[in-house]
Order: C-alpha cells, then sequence, then structure tokens
C-alpha cells in the first residue's frame, strides 16, 4: 500500500518542494487522469493548511466539468470563459483571486470559499482543465503559493504522458 508521509517543513517554499516530491511518487507509473487526479487532489487538500475546496474541473471538448476532488459538492459544469476557472482556461494564466466576491462572474460554490487559486493545465496547446483550490480565509494565497502550485500542476501534466 502506498503511504504518503506528513509533512514537515515549517516554509511555504519548503511545504511546496515536500509536496512535489510526493507527487511525483504518488503518480509516477500511472497515466489515468482520473486516477492521478483523485490522488493528487487528496494529497494536497489534506497538507495545505485553510483549504475548504481542492480539485479539478476537466475539459470535454466544450466546457469544463468536474472531476476528482476534496471537498463539498460543486458545481458541474462551467463554460470557458466563465468564472474564475473558465478565466484560467482561456487566458492560460493563473487566477490569484484573493476575495472571490470581488471577482466578476466568480462562481460560488461553497459559501465558505472567501480566497481561490485557479491554475490552467494545458498540454502544449491541448486544454486538459483546470485545478482549483478555495481557502475560507480572505487572501490566503500568495505569490509563493502561486508558483508552488504551478510545479504541482506541471507534475500532474507530465504524468499524464509519462511513458
Ligand atoms: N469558484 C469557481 C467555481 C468552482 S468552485 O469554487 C469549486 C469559479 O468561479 O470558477
Amino acid at each position: 500500500m502506498f503511504a504518503v508521509a506528513a509533512t514537515q517543513s515549517t516554509t511555504k517554499a519548503g511545504l511546496y518542494e515536500e509536496l512535489a516530491e510526493q507527487a511525483r511518487g504518488l503518480l509516477s507509473g500511472e497515466r489515468d487522469r482520473i486516477a492521478n487526479a483523485a490522488n493528487f487532489a487528496s494529497l494536497v487538500y489534506h497538507a495545505l493548511p485553510a483549504i475548504n475546496w481542492c480539485g479539478f474541473y476537466l475539459f470535454d471538448g466544450t466546457e469544463l466539468v468536474v472531476g476528482p476532488f476534496q471537498g463539498k459538492p460543486a458545481c458541474v459544469r462551467i463554460a470557458l470563459g466563465k468564472g474564475v476557472c473558465g478565466t484560467a482556461a482561456t487566458t492560460r494564466q493563473t487566477q490569484v483571486v484573493a476575495d472571490v466576491d470581488a471577482f466578476p462572474g466568480h462562481i460560488p460554490c461553497d459559501s465558505a470559499s472567501r480566497s481561490e487559486v485557479v491554475v490552467p493545465l494545458y498540454d502544449g496547446e491541448r486544454l486538459i482543465g483546470v485545478w482549483d483550490v478555495d481557502s475560507p480565509r480572505l487572501a490566503r494565497f500568495d505569490d509563493a503559493d502561486r508558483a508552488g502550485m504551478e510545479r504541482l500542476a506541471g507534475i500532474f501534466v507530465d504524468s499524464l504522458r509519462a511513458a
């Protein structure tokens, strides 16, 4: 049975470094996107402090459809360009939202969410989906989170195409 060690780091950079190593171990040797998305969401949800939702919206060729996640039930379909998720997908830029109520068109799912990060997932030019993390704290995410999450997202995308 695969066991994920508890994270030890006291710094944010150190925590993401440990998570990157654990994510590589957890996803290595498996290419199934649902399996890897499920384990990835669980790993991060249980390691990052002050998180109430962590999961995926996967592109079905038309729109984003909720995929594996941890947290309360969420809205199922999000059109490209809509909400924080659809904006990340179309702009190809990570969205770091300090106050979800101040984001035009934010789509509320869990009413506890106050801030949010959405990382777009592309394999070259091909949209895979987005990875979304919500926090009940205002301004929970800073640039170190953005950098750490983009690195983790890269490990997830790489796992889907590894031999
Ligand atoms: N808030 C997101 C919707 C997804 S939930 O937060 C899980 C958005 O505006 O796209």
